[in-house]
């Protein structure tokens, strides 16, 4: 475990190509309920985000809508901000690879330890390649001869390239996942991983020709070359936080504590990229997150197969913290899941409007009427707790059964309020049944208290209304209103 006070976090950082779906503001969600529940239990948290921008797709869909790298880049990575604006996700750096005073320095100085390590050797590389993926399969790899994730039928290349000695690290890595210094979550991916290290890893393309990607980081050295996306991308983990500019700064917050990423990206970033760590003599971070996909209509949500489902289009009819709430809940934190707009909209009739709206205005109606007063702990009390399932949840990264906590104490306060109907007790004219009513009311309204101080990193609008509403004495406002 890290003992540090500090807590390092980082999502994915998408290819600018286009505009964020749903499946990514679920990556997004499930890294900010981290973040925000560490920031709850007193760590000093850094979260990060940003942008994989030297991509041959991003240069090829700047040429469709006719625009410059540079505008296209600008257009798509400000649509990136206001989604997490809009979907209240709070990161505190957004990277971009094209940033040659941030990311560029590091990337170099990650490329000339490798090459002084003797892990860095030039070959011709041949093979299937889908452009989409930017990245080549295996004949195994494809279905029906076509690209897995975009049912595109892959170009044959050939070039000069350089490559990472990744079979070098393969017992190095299946030593520090097995005895957990290297964690990867969940178990299924880790044992995943360990089969593939069983039967050993290969080395990889490292680099590409500059005719190919015209807008990738020059190798050092080899003009002729730029670094492969991956050596670029994953470095800039270590860039963000001052790797190759500012080593007292990323000596505080690296190792990082959790890469939370999808499980398409699993290969790159539990083997590739901490083979490059060792390479380099770096730490490795303390874990891998690996959810699964959000599936519409049966499929994962790519704009290639036309099932996108966008994001701010649900929040615009619903609100984020309904968008946010289903994903966290409804889809399994580890799994695929599905959405719809229909099941949206049962969610938050259901559980929202329904269930937690209703609640809140029961009691608070109560506690006004009868001018319940009393003492509420300070949401750092509640959340170190010994024994507060929800941290302990999160301990394991599981969001899904973290929320589900919380519903159970919401769902428990519904029917003890509905049991002991504490507005009959209250009016009662026995002094004895009275007091009961006021001790019943003030149980309530401390629970109600625990749920929106724990909603905090799953639905933050939400909990702030609720204390809000609870700090105001008020009740004459309806927190989801019902949609038909
Ligand atoms: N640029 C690389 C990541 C580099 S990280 C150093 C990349 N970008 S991406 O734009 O394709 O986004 C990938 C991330 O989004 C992955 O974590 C992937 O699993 C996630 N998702 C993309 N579609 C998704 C769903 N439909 N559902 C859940 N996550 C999804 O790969």
């Amino acid at each position: 475990m890290n003992e540090k006070d500090t807590f390092y976090i980082t999502s994915p950082i998408f290819y600018p190509s286009a505009a964020l779906h749903v499946g990514h503001a679920y990556t997004m969600t499930l890294s900010d309920v981290m973040a925000r529940s560490q920031k709850a239990l007193g760590k000093q948290v850094y979260f990060l985000t940003g942008a994989d921008e030297n991509a041959s797709k991003v240069a090829k869909a700047a040429k469709v809508v006719e625009m410059s790298v540079p505008d296209f880049l600008e257009m798509i990575t400000s649509k990136f901000k206001h989604l997490y604006a809009e979907l209240n996700i709070s990161y505190d750096q957004f990277i971009r690879t094209t940033d040659e005073q941030i990311h560029w320095p590091g990337a170099e100085l990650m490329w000339e330890r490798l090459n002084a390590a003797g892990d860095i050797y030039p070959a011709k590389y041949s093979g299937l390649y889908c452009p989409q993926c930017e990245a080549f399969y295996t004949d195994k790899e494809l279905v029906d001869g076509k690209c897995p994730l975009h049912l595109i039928v892959p170009e044959h290349l050939e070039e000069d390239n350089f490559f990472f000695r990744l079979s070098k690290y393969t017992q190095t890595l299946k030593d520090k996942i097995e005895s957990g210094e290297f964690q990867i979550l969940p178990e299924t991916r880790k044992n995943e991983i360990l089969a593939l290290l069983e039967r050993g890893l290969e080395d990889v393309s490292f680099s590409r020709p500059i005719k190919m990607v015209p807008h990738g980081i020059p190798v050092p050295g080899h003009k002729d070359q730029v670094m492969y996306v991956w050596c670029d991308a994953l470095t800039s983990y270590l860039t963000a936080v001052g790797f190759g500019r500012d080593e007292a700064l990323a000596s505080k917050w690296w190792p990082a504590n959790a890469h939370v990423i999808g499980k398409d990206i699993l290969r790159f970033h539990a083997a590739i990229w901490p083979a490059m760590l060792l390479s380099a003599g770096l730490p490795l971070p303390r874990r891998i997150v690996t959810h699964g996909f959000v599936l519409s209509g049966g499929h994962k949500m790519s704009k290639s197969i036309g099932n996108v489902i966008d994001p701010e289009e649900l929040i615009k009819e619903f609100g984020a913290d309904t968008l946010r709430y289903y994903l966290l809940r409804k889809i399994p934190t580890f799994e695929d899941g599905v959405i719809s707009k229909e099941l949206l909209k049962d969610a938050y009739n259901g559980d929202l409007a329904n269930g937690l709206g209703n609640l809140v205005s029961r009691i608070m109606k109560l506690v006004e009427t009868y001018e319940i007063r009393t003492d509420f702990l300070e949401p750092r009390e509640l959340w170190t707790k010994p024994g507060n399932p929800v941290k302990l949840a999160l301990d394991d990264f599981d969001t899904r059964l973290a929320i589900e906590h919380i519903w159970t104490k919401i769902t428990t306060l519904d029917r003890e309020i509905q049991d002991s109907k504490p507005w009959e007790l209250l009016k009662s004219e026995d002094a004895h049944l009275k007091q009961k009513g006021f001790d019943t009311m003030v149980r309530l309204y401390k629970d109600l208290w625990w749920v929106a101080v724990m909603l905090e990193p799953f639905m933050p609008e939400t909990s702030k209304n609720i204390v809000a509403t609870i700090k105001a004495h008020r009740s004459d406002r309806s927190l989801f209103p019902r949609k038909d």
